[in-house]
């Protein structure tokens, strides 16, 4: 059988992960999706830069160009693999890959945050897919387990640390007394924070997560606008030590809530006793603790950022999409995680 055909947009950190993934993997990704993935065509703002992050063995094979229309225009691309970032270009590539009739896996959270409703109405009636496992938490398969695992399940709340870079600044900040400046600039280095990093350490990317979860969760429209978020740029050497002394370790957590009149979204440093799993959930590590009716309580944690932990989740994403476009055409239904023709009306609450 032909190979699956995949255009990448961007080859920063996440995109060269994911092309390092494909190629070392390839034998076990072919096996699993029932045939093998390949990337056609990879379009990048800057190609010496695009080159310059990935080994040459993986960066040989693969044709980049700068044209990120033509890759999304091309008819043997049967995915298009978006991975640049930001809401304007990233949203009208998106929308134009799924009116070109290709699937789309994404790991732009703020992307789905603010536009998601308008995305997955768009992919809907087109009749693709749009999967974002990389999204939410980097490697851990949150939105799996949700779509999945938990689909059984009545959702009562979510809480969890969903932002990698503010949960490694808090933890070399307690362990080594570090500072706050140096510690962003190793995240920076170390490719866990965002182009801007102060959606990082303002909440506005763990707040992102959150409104992603919670629109799984409960059903409901993608509401980042009424989130609170509060980041943890404001917190100092002397908050964390008196929180230790306490018994306590501080965590920037995402909670959201199902209430009788609504639901809960918020994003917040949180004092955690220090004998909970979840406070012991350190570096650039996300946990998220998920409440079910029928399950009780269920923890999944894993690295929430960098290269090969974020393309393990788009990969998987990859999978999946070749799983169906391999399938018998008659059985090939996409299945959206998120169905804007089903949503639920409950409105976010004040905080
Ligand atoms: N900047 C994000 C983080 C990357 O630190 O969690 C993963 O979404």
């Amino acid at each position: 059988m032909k190979p699956i055909q995949v255009g990448l947009l961007g080859f920063g950190t996440v995109g060269s992960g994911v092309a390092k993934v494909l190629a070392r993997n390839a034998e076990e990704i072919g096996r699993r999706a029932g045939r093998a993935i390949e990337v056609k065509r990879v379009a990048v703002r800057n190609i010496v830069k695009a080159r310059a992050v990935a080994p040459a063995a993986v960066v040989e094979g693969l044709a980049f160009g700068n044209d990120f229309h033509a890759v999304v225009d091309d008819p043997e691309i049967s995915i298009i693999c978006e991975l640049i970032g930001g809401t304007t270009l990233a949203k009208e590539l998106v929308l134009r890959a799924i009116a070109n009739g290709k699937h789309v896996v994404t790991a732009n959270k703020a992307l789905l945050a603010l536009h998601g409703n308008e995305i997955f109405a768009a992919a809907q009636a087109r009749g693709v897919t749009v999967a974002f496992e990389a999204a939410v938490a980097g490697g851990i398969p949150i939105i799996k387990a949700l779509r999945e695992g938990l689909t059984a399940n009545r959702i009562e709340w979510i809480a969890g640390i969903i932002n990698g870079t503010s949960n490694f600044i808090l933890t070399e900040m307690r362990d080594k007394g570090a500072a706050f400046a140096d510690v962003l600039a190793e995240a920076q280095q170390l490719g866990y924070a965002e182009a801007d990093p102060t959606f990082d350490i303002e909440g506005h990317d763990a707040a992102h997560k959150l409104t992603i979860l919670s629109a799984l969760a409960f059903g409901i429209p993608m509401q980042f606008d009424k989130a609170y978020l509060e980041g943890i740029s404001r917190l100092t050497q002397e908050d964390i030590a008196y929180a230790e002394q306490l018994g306590y370790r501080i965590k920037l957590l995402g909670i959201t809530r199902r209430k009788a009149n609504g639901v809960e979204l918020r994003v917040h440093p949180t004092l955690i006793p220090a004998k909970r799993i979840i406070a012991n959930v350190d570096g650039v590590m996300n946990a998220v603790v998920v409440q079910g009716d029928a399950v009780g309580q269920t923890l999944y944690c894993g690295r929430g950022a960098g290269s090969e932990p974020t393309a393990s989740a788009v990969v998987a994403d990859l999978v999946d999409v070749t799983r169906l476009l391999t399938a018998d055409p008659e059985h090939r239904v996409p299945h959206l995680a998120f169905q804007p023709d089903r949503l639920v009306d409950l409105p976010i609450l004040p905080i």
